[in-house]
């Protein structure tokens, strides 16, 4: 049985002491937050489960095997640091740390004391982005031209991070899976207007080697929540709207093939093709659950987690390189060091099936 502790139980952490607490390989034996309100509330629900309000506390293998970090983005280097040299295996949500320097650093610390470093990329545990990950590795859309998403909401407003850091993360892990590597450069324009050092609304492109685009819009000053990602190939394109309840993916047969050999480019001709729309069944699976549920596997099986700390750190490389385009008023900024899927260890995992 592994013997779990949860740092920050704000908005997302009782998610996962709910998830984890679900699963019978492991047991949350500690639960901690700074904020004594927080911690009470948890109490309540929870009564057996011990509480602090002192993180080093939980940071200790006399304690637990293994942590979840759910607490803001600039508290995840330091945290981390601590578990991983405390010999723990650690879970840390999205993004894995404010810059990709401390990604190096937390990647190397984990893989010298042979542990476990898991990030919340939730998404790539879902089964929507599963069914995409079909459609495009099978060429069922074709070449991949481009994808373009959109996260939007009214809040909630960060304080820490801009709205690119707290939302992009999920679009990003999704659109690097999908596309297999980073992106050559970004270029990321935005405004912030609640707040004169925060973002509130950024729009990021980016540009991969060959010739592929993505596109994420994020704001939390939106009159309407929106999650749709739009994956356009050149056989056929599909939209992934997380907030539809049953058809979440839908396919579409059509396209826009250029005639061959045209007399001139003024010539040009275009052939429009419209065809049937299909929705692929997907099955029920909580992504968070199954989320959860991988972290204790990796730790059971001593696998290499699919979204682990480099999965983590090519997510970071982009959103730095944005921030830099951000304050260069959205000039193109070159990533410096891609990180690709195919250089990595081939004991890593596969990539996640959530079942029902
Ligand atoms: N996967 C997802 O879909 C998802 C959704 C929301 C948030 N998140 C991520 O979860 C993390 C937390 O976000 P949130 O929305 O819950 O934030 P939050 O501000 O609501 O909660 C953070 C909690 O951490 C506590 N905390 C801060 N520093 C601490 C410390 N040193 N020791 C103990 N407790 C501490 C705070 O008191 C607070 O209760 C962020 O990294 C965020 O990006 C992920």
């Amino acid at each position: 049985m592994i013997r779990l502790g949860i740092i920050g139980l704000g908005y997302w952490g009782p998610n996962l002491l709910r998830c984890f607490e679900a699963n019978r390989h492991c047991k949350v034996v500690v639960t901690c937050d700074r904020d004594t309100k927080r911690l009470e509330q948890i109490g309540a629900q929870f009564p057996t489960i011990r509480r602090t309000t002192e993180s080093d506390e939980v940071l200790d293998s006399d304690v637990v095997d293994a942590v979840v970090i759910a607490t803001p983005t600039r508290t995840h280097h330091r945290l981390a640091t601590q578990a991983l040299e405390a010999g723990l295996h650690v879970f840390v949500e999205k993004p894995l740390a404010t810059s990709t320097e401390e990604c190096r650093e937390l990647i190397a610390l984990a893989d010298d004391r042979q542990r476990t470093l898991f990030v919340g990329h939730v998404f790539l545990h879902s089964t929507p982005v599963q069914a995409l990950r079909e459609l495009v590795a099978s060429g069922e859309l074709g070449d991949l031209y481009y994808i373009a998403s959109k996260r939007l909401n009214l809040g909630p407003v960060r304080h820490d991070v801009n709205a690119l850091w707290d939302l992009a993360p999920h679009d990003l892990s999704i659109m690097l899976d999908l596309i297999g590597h980073s992106p050559a450069s970004v270029s990321c324009s935005g405004l912030a207007y609640l707040n004169p050092r925060v973002h509130d609304v950024c729009n990021l492109t980016l540009n991969f080697a060959d010739q592929k685009m993505g596109i994420v819009h994020t704001s939390w000053l939106d009159p309407r929540k929106d999650r749709v990602m739009t994956v356009v190939g050149s056989k056929k394109m599909a939209v992934y709207n997380d907030l539809e309840p049953l058809e979440k993916i839908k396919v579409y047969d059509i396209g826009i093939d250029a005639l061959p050999y045209p007399a001139s480019y003024g010539e040009f001709q275009f052939s429009y093709r419209y065809g049937n729309t299909f929705s692929p069944r997907l099955n029920e699976a909580e992504p968070l659950m199954a989320e959860c549920s991988d972290f204790i596997r990796c730790i059971r099986d001593g696998e290499r987690p699919y979204t682990d700390g480099r999965n983590g750190m090519a997510v970071v490389e982009v959103l730095e390189a944005a921030d830099k385009s951000l304050s260069l008023g959205g000039a193109r900024v070159a990533l410096a060091d891609a990180v690709s899927r195919s250089g990595e260890s081939p004991s890593k995992s596969t990539a996640p099936v959530a079942s029902a």
